[in-house]
């Protein structure tokens, strides 16, 4: 009891005080005094030790984010994961601190524990263990929510809890914006340190573009500012190096005057010869984009299984609420559409649209890869892609796309800001980004649609490079686990955030003690 409440009153001189770090010693104290005090659970325990004695201590000092199986907040948490496949892996408690000096603790309780973890963010991850861990100690940011418009309104400081509907629902209201996702339910966190592309991404880049600050927990506990001068090296390799540089704990992301769009989708019943005619009008974006980087569009292929027909769907956007500019006239002049949601919306309105086409609770799969604009590669792997659903479309629900992104040199230009990003792509495009998306009912579907999906990457791949037209890189936010992204970036760039991994890190925390998503 003594020693329980010495563990007390050390937690709370530090959860009082702002800068609050602790020392790996004085957590393996603690942790030991805990320890110490409940041998009782020790027989009974139905996870590993490390596990069962972090969230033993966890929930002895912070009651409140501590979460167990069986119990209502842990299952509600559990539900808010995109994928089925992330909902159903069950770690062995959920943390969900609500301030930088908590997560700290988490971090270095699991450095004496030896207990792994995930780190969960908006949750849209679509594979099991990207940001949920079986057995293990789940960190849920939710409650890590700020907004904070600064005085002069050039920046909002931005807590990883929250989802970009939150963002721009608030900062629509100064008609003001910030470079992030296109779907309201994504996460700050993921889609920002993977990259993160945005309706206004040829206006300004990727989401990692725009991080002016990130306030980040390293993985000796300490708490610090990155900035392009504080660790210009971090800086960098946050932009694009997913989770393998520690927790993010607030983006300070530039903030931009934005009014409303012109946007929606159009949806065509799939034949050759509208392919062909939308085929070209991406193309031409391509190499017309510079002319006016206000137009993106996203060109999706899909089965419907319930009409058994293939569609294609344009979402043209335009960041002006000006109807049917000349730059998407390429799209709108074909024939046929036989349903169109084009409109003037806010961001809200649209990002919500675009939420209610990607129902969670679903199971998922994620692919991509990258190839030149050319539309008769487009025509071949359109081919590819129907010849392979063709063989799973029986699959109970299933709802297999593929879709085409342009990355125009408009946005790659963005991406020499304060020193560069991680990507690898600066200067290049326009590229092809390439989306291999399925959603289905039933697991005992898994095995066969993932392996048309991966059937679909490698033909594909396999007709890009004989025509010449292969790009290595891999879009981090897209990917399936079974692809190697961070060697995508080139030669260089892996082996320097490799050596910034290394100067930050020596003991590969965020490796070996959160094992899920893309590892260096
Ligand atoms: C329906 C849908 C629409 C999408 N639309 C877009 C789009 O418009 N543009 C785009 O670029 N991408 C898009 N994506 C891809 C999206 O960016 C990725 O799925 C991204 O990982 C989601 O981020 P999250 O925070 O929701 O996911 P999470 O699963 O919570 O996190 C993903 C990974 O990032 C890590 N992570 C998250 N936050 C932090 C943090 N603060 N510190 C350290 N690590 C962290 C997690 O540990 C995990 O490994 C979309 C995905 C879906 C499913
Ligand atoms: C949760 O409840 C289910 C069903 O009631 C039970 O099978 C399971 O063992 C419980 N899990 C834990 C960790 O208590
Ligand atoms: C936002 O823009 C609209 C349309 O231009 C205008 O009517 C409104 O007053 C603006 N709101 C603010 C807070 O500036
Ligand atoms: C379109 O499909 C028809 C019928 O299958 C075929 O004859 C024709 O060659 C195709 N055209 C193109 C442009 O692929
Ligand atoms: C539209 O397509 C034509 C070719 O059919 C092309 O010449 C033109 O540049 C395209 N315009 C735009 C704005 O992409
Ligand atoms: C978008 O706004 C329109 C008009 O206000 C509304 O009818 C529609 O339901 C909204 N859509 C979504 C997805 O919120
Ligand atoms: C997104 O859609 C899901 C249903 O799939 C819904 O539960 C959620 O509230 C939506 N989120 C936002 C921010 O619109
Ligand atoms: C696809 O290619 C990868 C890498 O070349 C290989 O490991 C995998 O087995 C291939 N998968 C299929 C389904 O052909």
């Amino acid at each position: 009891m003594r020693i329980q409440m010495f563990v007390g009153l050390f937690l709370f001189l530090r959860l009082v005080s702002a800068v609050a770090v602790y020392t790996l010693e004085e957590v393996q104290d603690q942790i030991e005094s805990y320890r110490q005090q409940n041998t009782n659970g020790l027989t009974s325990r139905s996870v590993p030790l490390g596990c069962w004695l972090l969230c033993g201590f966890l929930g002895f000092t912070l009651p409140n984010q501590l979460a167990y199986p069986n119990t209502t907040i842990y299952e509600f948490e559990e539900s808010r994961y995109w994928s089925q496949q992330q909902a159903l892996t069950n770690p062995a408690c959920r943390f969900s601190p609500t301030s930088p000096a908590q997560v700290s603790l988490a971090v270095l309780g699991s450095r004496v524990t030896q207990c792994k973890f995930a780190v969960k963010s908006g949750g849209h991850a679509a594979f099991a263990g990207a940001s949920n861990i079986d057995g293990g100690l789940t960190i849920d940011l939710r409650n890590l929510n700020e907004i904070t418009l600064s005085a002069d309104k050039t920046q909002t400081s931005v807590g990883p809890g929250n989802v970009w509907y939150d963002v721009y629902s608030k900062l629509e209201r100064e008609n003001l914006t910030v470079i992030g996702g296109r779907v309201s339910a994504i996460g700050v966190g993921g889609l920002t340190l993977g990259g993160g592309i945005s309706f206004f991404s040829s206006r300004y880049g990727w989401a990692c573009d725009n991080v002016n600050a990130y306030e980040v927990v390293f993985a000796d506990g300490s708490i610090n500012s990155v900035t392009p001068s504080s660790y210009p090296d971090l800086y960098w390799a946050l932009r694009g190096g997913g989770n393998n540089f520690g927790i993010v704990t607030r983006f300070d992301l530039a903030t931009y005057p934005q009014g409303d769009l012109w946007a929606g989708s159009q949806t065509f019943l799939y034949n050759n010869q509208t392919a062909l005619q939308i085929n070209n009008a991406f193309y031409y974006l391509g190499i017309n984009a510079p002319s006016d980087p206000y137009a993106q569009v996203i060109l999706a292929y899909a089965y419907a299984q319930t009409e058994g027909v293939y569609v294609i769907a344009s979402d043209l956007q335009y960041g002006k609420p000006e109807p049917n500019p000349p730059i998407l006239q390429n799209f709108t002049s074909v024939p046929g559409a036989v349903a169109d949601t084009l409109r003037i919306a806010t961001l809200t309105n649209l990002t919500e649209e675009f939420n209610n086409t990607n129902p969670g609770g679903f199971r998922q799969t994620y692919w991509t890869f990258t190839v030149g604009n050319d539309v008769s590669l487009m025509t071949k792997m359109i081919d590819i892609y129907m010849d392979e659903v063709d063989k799973v479309k029986d699959a109970a629900g299933i709802v297999p796309s593929t879709i085409f992104q342009l990355i125009t040199t408009d946005m790659t230009s963005h991406f020499t800001r304060n020193g560069g990003n991680a990507l690898g792509l600066a200067g290049q495009g326009p590229l092809n980004l390439v989306n291999i998306d399925i959603s289905w009912s039933k697991e005992s579907d898994d095995k066969r649609i993932i392996a048309a999906a991966q059937n679909i990457v490698n033909r594909s791949v396999a007709a890009a490079k004989a025509e010449g037209l292969f790009n290595e890189y891999l879009y981090q936010n897209y990917a399936a686990l079974q692809q190697d992204v961070l060697p995508s970036y080139g030669a260089t760039n892996y082996a320097k955030l490799k050596a910034v991994s290394k100067k930050y890190d020596p003991s590969g925390v965020w490796q070996k003690l959160q094992p899920g998503y893309f590892k260096l």
